[in-house]
């Protein structure tokens, strides 16, 4: 027997209305942003083509979405407000969701948290106002607007004292706020936002509508809620797979974060933390980020709504693919291809870095009102000197180009400086190679087509390995037994639950065998796939390729170094070396015009 009631027989009661409504509103909404985030989907759902945020307090004192819309009218106000009364589906087939919305829940949870006011407006009827607070049904008035709806939520959780005290500072409430129309606004270039902070009158956000066609507004749209820099700096996607589709943006590697901050992936529109995706996000860029950097990507899926259940979570911020794997490899795929495609391309943000470096202030000697001191004449002379014409001691120039090719996308090498930077002219401007990244990559790329081509080498285990597992998770390894031969792992049934490891790769010194396949088997559960074993063995490869590549103070002759340029330009990925940095940048003519205030 328990120590709750000893002797005594429980009573089971049917919970009122509104205690089943703040029980369903605790998963519904969890803080504020969630509660911006179910009305501004509202608002999308109803068509709106401009949706204006107002919060006060980081949202906890007050939030109004106002939307353009198809509204509402007087009768249906009081059906919006109670459980499971949508317009948005039928019931006949949950897994044929068009809409943000689908439950019925948001705002009768809202209306039992908070107070709640709907003003709305649908074409061709007059305006109407119903307020709930705390649960309780108003009665519905007449009002003033426009069509559309207003949707007015003061002190939210003031119904739930507990929920309150949970909620962060109202600047970090705040910034959740802006976390989730920026995500809203990024799916719906056609559609402005605003948000404000009506106690400061500050607009937090804003984003107008983007006018002409989808892939275009939404570059621009993604523009303004990343920054230039990202859109700059990223390569469009666009692949389709078995009836799904992938669009969106893409950061070259060069240009990847400390953390996963700005990585946003939507299915069908709807923003999703989705852990598949973004383990195929990861993936993707497996072999040109260095462990620790985080790639920066806006990424789409698309797919008829029969092929994702979006019902399992209970602020639909995960979704069930019905075929997971098709869904990932399309990501991992799509990512790949693109970014062996940009092999040459590295990121504008370092050349423009560099340029604002060296870049100088102007001197103002000639202006009558300044009058410069000795010091400063002789600092702004400094500046402007040539730096002499006598080579410096390590810089070796090619007096004629060895094989001069102009068109090449990396030119034609003509000086090696401080034994490490190639200088090559290119048709409009000056290429700086890194030597020795650019040789490690050129290296790494090499060994693995090797290991791709004659198979990874395996050293056979004098006395195999046994691997003690679950039944369940001995059958999933062994599935996927021939994948991890193919890259040097060889293990075999071993009876109740067991595997062997008989053959582990060569490259791999000191193999934990027990340990990495409990991480495989992790990453199954996890991803419903792993890539961990390509991941160590692409590492000892790259470690390799480090240590077998031209080192930075090998001289190199103009032969050489055109041939290098020559490789990288065949050599896909060659635009970053293995831990992600640059392997060259381009300055272009008018790039250095512009340093010289020409
Ligand atoms: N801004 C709006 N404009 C027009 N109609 C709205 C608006 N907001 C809500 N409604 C109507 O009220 C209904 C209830 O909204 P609510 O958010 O509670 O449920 P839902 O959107 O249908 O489903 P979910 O709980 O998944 O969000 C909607 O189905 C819609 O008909
Ligand atoms: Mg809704």
């Amino acid at each position: 027997m328990n120590s709750h009631a000893p002797n005594m027989r429980p009573t089971i009661r049917q919970l009122d209305e509104a205690a089943a409504n703040r029980i369903a509103a605790g998963e519904v909404v969890e803080r504020p942003a969630s509660a911006v985030k179910e009305l501004v989907e509202n608002a999308l759902d109803a068509g709106a083509s401009r949706i204006d945020v107002a919060i006060a307090k980081g949202g906890k004192a007050l939030i109004r979405v106002s939307d353009d819309g198809c509204g509402m009218t007087a009768e249906d106000l009081p059906l919006a407000l109670s459980r499971h009364a949508t317009s948005k589906i039928d019931g006949s087939d949950l897994l044929d969701i068009r809409s943000f919305g689908f439950r019925g829940e948001a705002l009768p949870s809202l209306g039992a948290v908070g107070r709640l006011t709907l003003t709305s407006r649908a074409q061709g009827f007059d305006a109407a106002q119903l307020t709930v607070t705390g649960g309780k049904l108003g009665a519905v008035k007449p009002a003033a607007g426009n069509r559309g709806t207003v949707v007015e939520l003061r002190d939210l959780f003031f119904a739930t004292p507990a929920r309150l005290k949970f909620l962060r500072s109202d600047r970090a409430e705040t910034q959740a706020v802006v976390d989730v129309i920026r995500r809203l606004a990024m799916a719906e270039p056609f559609v402005g936002f605003t948000l404000t902070d009506e106690d400061e009158g500050r607009v937090l956000f804003r984003a107008d509508a983007e006018q002409g066609e989808l892939f275009g507004a939404l570059q621009t749209r993604l523009g303004r809620v990343m920054g230039r820099d990202f859109i700059e700096n990223a390569l469009p996607i666009d692949a389709t797979r078995d009836d799904i589709s992938l669009t969106g943006f893409a950061a070259l590697p060069t240009y990847s974060r400390g953390a996963a901050v700005a990585q946003h992936l939507f299915v069908n529109g709807r923003p999703v933390r989705d852990k598949l995706l973004t383990g195929a996000l990861r993936a993707g860029y497996m072999d040109v980020l260095a462990s620790g950097r985080h790639p920066a990507a806006v990424l789409f899926v698309t797919c008829d709504p029969h092929c994702v259940d979006v019902n399992v979570h209970p602020a639909k911020a995960e979704v069930r693919f019905r075929e997971p794997d098709v869904a990932r490899g399309l990501v991992v795929s799509a990512l790949r291809h693109a970014l062996a495609g940009a092999g040459h391309r590295s990121s504008s943000t370092v050349a423009t870095a560099a340029l604002d470096v060296a870049r100088v202030e102007p001197v103002r000697s000639y202006q009558a009102d300044y009058r410069p001191s000795g010091a400063a004449i002789s600092a702004s002379l400094a500046l402007q000197a040539p730096m002499g014409f006598a080579e410096a001691p390590t810089a070796r120039v090619e007096p004629e180009p060895m094989t001069p090719e102009p068109d090449a996308p990396l030119g034609a090498a003509r000086a090696q400086l401080h034994e490490n930077w190639i200088i090559a002219q290119t048709a409009t401007g000056i290429v700086i190679v890194d030597q020795h990244a650019a040789h490690e990559r050129l290296v790494y790329e090499r060994l693995k087509a090797q290991a791709d081509a004659n198979g990874i080498a395996t050293q056979a285990l004098l006395i195999p390995e046994i691997v003690e597992l679950s039944d369940a998770d001995a059958t999933r390894i062994l599935s996927i037994a021939d994948e991890l031969a193919a890259l040097g792992l060889v293990i075999e049934p071993f009876g109740g639950g067991a595997v062997a490891v008989r053959e582990v790769p060569a490259l791999i010194k000191r193999i934990d065998a027990p340990r990495l396949i409990r991480d495989i088997l992790d990453d199954l559960a996890d991803q419903g796939t792993s890539d961990r074993l390509r991941a160590r063995v692409d590492a000892v490869l790259s470690s390799m390729a480090c240590h077998g590549s031209v080192r930075s103070g090998r001289r190199m002759n103009g032969d050489e170094m055109n041939a290098l340029l020559r490789e990288m330009e065949r050599t896909p990925k060659s635009g970053q070396c293995n831990h992600g940095r640059p392997t060259w940048i381009e300055l272009k003519l008018s790039d250095i015009e512009r340093l010289f205030g020409r």
